[in-house]
């Protein structure tokens, strides 16, 4: 079974208390999902495997370490997971990015995938999925089935709040990833909305309310 891991870091804590705010304008809720993005990307990245690899200082020569393994690609879910993709990437500036786009309706709750465009090799890279809301679950599945299906083994989905009803539609459907959140909150509200949350995370950072 893979991790469901909240990062409560005190800086993490901090930053997401003030995007919970209402009064928090765009500017600075954009900025601060980009911060913890970085910041969760530093939790997540800690159990990366590391190789010898010999090198030659100013001063002469010596066995350190570089990280092994797999490459990372970042897959960001349009619109609101563009928001944390800068923040990660100054953690892993070498990455790849992956894109895909997906609305829920408002109605159904159900979402729908209307772009998707991934690195050529994304079959043999490790992939960190990235959005700021994991409700109920919806998005986050189809973005996993679509990595799926294009041959990725390995999946991790970091998200600023989850709410429970998300986190367990993903672990029954999708055991094998590993979910990281910054919060799990209280519940999903029947409107589709995480309470106590932080509102429409899309509309937030790009000022579309
Ligand atoms: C939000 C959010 C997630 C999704 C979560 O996106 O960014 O992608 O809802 O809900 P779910 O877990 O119930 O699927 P939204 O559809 O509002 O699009 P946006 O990012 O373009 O605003
Ligand atoms: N998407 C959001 O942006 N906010 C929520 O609370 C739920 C889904």
């Amino acid at each position: 079974m893979g991790k469901f891991v909240v990062l409560d870091h005190p800086l993490i804590q901090h930053k997401l208390t003030i995007i919970r705010r209402k009064e928090t304008g765009s500017n600075e809720f954009r900025r601060i999902v980009g911060e913890i993005g970085g910041l969760m990307t530093y939790e997540i990245t800690r159990d990366l495997p590391l190789k010898d690899v010999e090198i030659e200082t100013p001063i002469g020569k010596t066995t350190q370490k570089e990280i092994a393994g797999k490459k990372l690609t970042i897959v960001p879910i349009l619109r609101a997971g563009m928001g944390m993709l800068n923040g990660v990437l100054e953690m892993v500036p070498t990455a790849k990015v992956g894109v895909i786009g997906m609305y829920r309706d408002e109605k159904t709750l159900k979402p729908h995938e209307y772009f998707c465009k991934m690195p050529k090799d994304v079959s043999e890279r490790e992939c960190l999925i990235v959005d700021p809301m994991l409700a109920t679950g919806g998005s986050a599945i189809d973005a996993i089935g679509a990595l799926k299906k294009r041959g990725v083994k390995e999946i991790k989905l970091a998200v600023l709040v989850a709410a429970p009803e998300g986190v367990k539609a993903i672990r029954e459907k999708y055991p094998d990833v590993d979910i990281y959140a910054a919060a799990e909150d209280e519940k999903l509200l029947d409107n589709g909305y995480i309470f106590p949350g932080l509102g429409d995370a899309g509309d937030r950072i790009f000022g579309t309310k």
